[in-house]
């Protein structure tokens, strides 16, 4: 098992539209290759962590590497992992141009990712790591 988490900026502000379609291309594809994990988008930052079989995880990430949709990608952490920290895809994002069901302020969805980042037993220094970025990325409410 392997894992990965980078950072990269939003070209530009994804439409509705084509946010959902990456959301879905990224989930049916996920589930067939069994690749778990999460995406933040935040303030036209994308934080991911991914996990799954090392030459599953290399190949989408050469892929996501030249995906025209963001660029100054940075490899965060990366290795072999024991056991999965995210058994299930999930992904949560906080954009205001875009509705959003699931959380109504920035500090409703960064109290829920904390929430359930906390309860994962982040096993290993890659899960570590996106646990500390997202934590950076929302540091900012806190002085708001
Ligand atoms: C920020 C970001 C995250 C992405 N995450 C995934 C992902 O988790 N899974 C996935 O299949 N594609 C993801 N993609 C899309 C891939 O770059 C690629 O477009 C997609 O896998 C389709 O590739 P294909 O046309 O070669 O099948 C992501 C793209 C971006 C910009």
């Amino acid at each position: 098992m392997y894992s990965l988490v980078y950072e990269s900026n939003m070209i530009k502000t994804l439409t509705d539209l084509e946010f959902q379609e990456l959301m879905h291309t990224s989930y049916l594809n996920n589930s067939i290759h069994d690749i778990t994990g999460i995406l933040v988008l935040y303030k036209h930052k994308f934080v991911q962590i991914i996990e799954g079989e090392s030459s599953t995880i290399k190949s989408l990430y050469s892929k996501i590497n030249v995906d025209k949709r963001h660029h100054k990608i940075r490899l965060l952490a990366e290795g072999y992992i024991n056991k999965r920290s995210f058994s299930e895809w999930f992904m949560a994002y906080f954009n205001p141009s875009i509705s959003n069901d699931n959380f109504t302020t920035e500090g409703e969805l960064k109290k829920y990712l904390l929430d359930f980042l906390s309860k994962d037993t982040l096993s290993n220094k890659v899960a570590i790591m996106f646990y500390l970025k997202i934590t950076e990325m929302f540091k900012n409410l806190d002085e708001v």
